[in-house]
């Protein structure tokens, strides 16, 4: 029986509501059909939105939205994608299959998404190809209220009214996609973009994001923070999981033995080292511990489904990566401390998406569902807590071991405390008793995400995995026993 520990008394950190949130580039069938079909389409959409996916995003919580990449972001030209959408320039998406990017979702788009979708806003700006001047004149589209060429020309396309602009990221992946450059040139590229992006409004501070490493690139790290510990806010980090950690040969998203299954999770599990070590690393150069780290990509990638277009980076879902995401998940909540905001790669039908599509069809897909489980400890108290576990073993990466269970616990405003757990082992369940400092139980309800690992929702199906009630546990006056079956993700609210 392993033993589980919640201190209400142990208040760490606000959970910041952005962890949870997810990344939609141009890229594939992301942004066209996956969100935006356009205002004539016979897919039911308001403005242009899908309404079933703004529906679904709605009631899966999604607090904040990155956009338009990625690597697209630094081909990106935004007054481009401004005025009559038949007067619209195209470009060839370089990065994403070559195709042609008519740019009718645009910036007046994207805040109109947010609006529906109810979540704030990040944009990340193009330093690899674009000037100085045109992301000054971006920020000053999107946030100037006053008279000025670029809130004239706002208004003159529609929208008198400035948009709220949360985080603008300064550059992508500079250090590949984004410009392929050396950290120190970055770091002084970030001083001099961001010093045009204003903050034009009194008191409304843009939260500024720097490109940060690409997953153990710790020298990134701390020559860019160097450079840029006075000026930015965040310095985001990358980190996808792949199976086999080969580019040319990923594996399959839905066709995986066993050793495959235990090296993804191990390999989720990197997430809790590269954040300790990236935070470690900006620390050593600026320990007034003010910098944030922003995971905006995460994710598993695999290859792509057979007879897709490889440009598009498609893949199904299955319960792997739930197991990935509430893995991940509960890491994030354990350094709420230090995590801005986190994005998942990417929101519709690109990696380890919430949402897929296929014409007017959707389905949600089982890391939509963790996310939804775990939406409550959005804007939550992190409490301590701490659970002992058997360690699993990963053959394919030289015997690591990792826990087979995985936590957090926080409490809302009235004192109610959630506690997600995560039993990562394919084929073993285990027995847990909690119990909670000082505290006389109430109530207990749970829920359960649980399916055999490889179990999918697919289109013209009926759903497989969804979020389930959980029964099988006892409440007891300080806290519980449970077993939590093997591959699943349980959510315990406890009222006290
Ligand atoms: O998410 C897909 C791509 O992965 C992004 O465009 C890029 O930033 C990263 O390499």
């Amino acid at each position: 029986m392993e033993k589980y520990l919640i201190n209400p008394n142990q208040k760490e950190a606000i959970i910041n509501k952005d962890i949870y949130g997810s990344f939609s580039e141009h890229l594939g069938r992301c942004i066209y059909e996956g969100i935006y079909v356009g205002e004539n389409s016979k897919i039911p959409n308001v403005n242009g939105m899908r309404k079933d996916v703004v529906k679904a995003l709605k009631e899966m919580g999604l607090p904040v939205l990155r956009w338009p990449g990625g690597c697209f972001a630094d081909e990106y030209h935004w007054k481009d994608g401004i005025g009559k959408k038949s007067d619209r320039k195209k470009m060839i998406n370089t990065h994403w299959g070559g195709v042609t990017e008519d740019n009718s979702f645009g910036t007046h788009e994207f805040f109109e998404l947010c609006r529906q979708l109810g979540c704030d806003s990040y944009v990340n700006g193009n330093v690899g190809s674009g000037t100085v001047q045109e992301m000054s004149e971006w920020v000053e589209y999107i946030t100037f209220d006053g008279v000025s060429p670029m809130a004239e020309l706002r208004e003159k396309n529609g929208s008198k009214a400035p948009w709220k602009l949360k985080y603008f990221g300064v550059g992508n992946e500079s250090w590949g996609c984004g410009g392929n450059m050396d950290p120190e040139y970055y770091g002084c590229l970030f001083k001099r973009y961001n010093t045009y992006c204003r903050d034009y409004k009194a008191g409304e501070h843009i939260l500024r994001i720097a490109c940060g490493p690409n997953v153990d690139d710790y020298h990134w790290t701390k020559e860019v923070m160097d450079k840029v510990k006075n000026y930015a806010d965040g310095i985001s980090l990358h980190y996808y999981t792949l199976p086999t950690n080969n580019w040319h040969r990923k594996g399959s998203a839905t066709v995986f033995d066993g050793n495959e299954y235990i090296s993804t999770i191990c390999k989720a599990y990197r997430m809790e080292e590269l954040i300790s070590n990236h935070i470690a690393m900006m620390d050593s150069v600026a320990p007034w511990k003010k910098m944030k780290l922003v995971v905006d990509e995460w994710g598993t990638w695999y290859d792509v489904e057979p007879g897709t277009n490889p440009g598009f980076l498609y893949q199904q879902s299955t319960m792997r990566d739930a197991i990935v995401a509430a893995v991940t998940l509960n890491i994030f909540n354990k350094h709420a401390d230090r995590l801005l905001m986190c994005n998942i790669a990417q929101t519709v039908n690109v990696l380890q998406s919430v949402i897929l599509t296929d014409g007017k069809k959707m389905v949600k897909t089982p890391t939509y569902y963790v996310f939804k489980m775990f939406k409550e400890h959005q804007n939550n108290t992190l409490l301590g807590s701490f659970l002992t576990t058997e360690k699993l073993v990963s053959k394919n990466d030289g015997n690591k071991e990792f826990p087979q269970l995985v936590e957090s616990a926080s409490m809302d405003e009235n004192g109610v405390i959630y506690s997600t757990i995560a039993n990562t082992s394919d084929t073993k369940k285990a027995k847990i008793k909690c119990q909670l400092a000082d505290t006389k139980v109430k109530s207990i309800k749970a829920e359960i995400i649980t399916e055999e690992c490889h179990a999918l929702n697919d289109f013209d199906k009926d759903e497989k995995v969804f979020i389930k009630e959980f029964t099988t546990f006892r409440a007891l006056k300080d806290g519980f026993t449970a077993e939590i079956p093997a591959c699943s993700v349980v959510k315990f609210t406890i009222e006290r």
